[in-house]
């Protein structure tokens, strides 16, 4: 999986927050290619959670002080791709995970991206709550 431009929200904390991620599933396809031992890609899948829960709360945060109206739908959103998450760990415990299980997870953070994650960004920026490149300073 590969950073392109056309993710990118606009504010640069989110989008280097999404490249971390995209870089993880990055390392993750790679684990599971080499077919890496079952500790390996479960210590790397923990942490993608790791990051996927910070940068949820972060965006959650945002939705909360800004009163985004969409904020209940994009936070159960962010629970199911961590419930998934959970599913897919969970695997590693007694099977090799394959690259279809890894692909939905990843295919879905693009979209989710590409989607839900623009579509509120533009709302926080059309409101003039953030410029287009850094939040504003506390
Ligand atoms: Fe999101
Ligand atoms: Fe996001």
């Amino acid at each position: 999986m590969q950073w392109k431009d056309e993710y990118s929200v606009g504010i640069s904390e989110i989008d280097e927050q999404h490249k971390g991620i995209v870089e993880l599933f990055t390392v993750i396809d790679a684990a599971i290619e080499a077919r890496e031992s079952w500790s390996e890609v479960f210590f790397k899948l923990e942490q993608l959670r790791d990051h996927a829960r910070f940068h949820f709360a972060v965006e959650e945060s945002l939705m909360r002080m800004h009163g985004y109206s969409k904020q209940v739908e994009h936070a159960g959103l962010h629970k199911h791709f961590l419930a998934k998450l959970d599913q897919l760990q969970m695997t590693t415990l007694s099977r090799q995970v394959t690259m279809n299980t890894i692909n939905y997870l990843s295919k879905w953070y693009t979209e989710h991206m590409k989607t839900q994650d623009q579509d509120f960004i533009r709302d926080l920026i059309d409101k003039g709550k953030v410029n287009l490149t850094r939040l504003p300073a506390a």
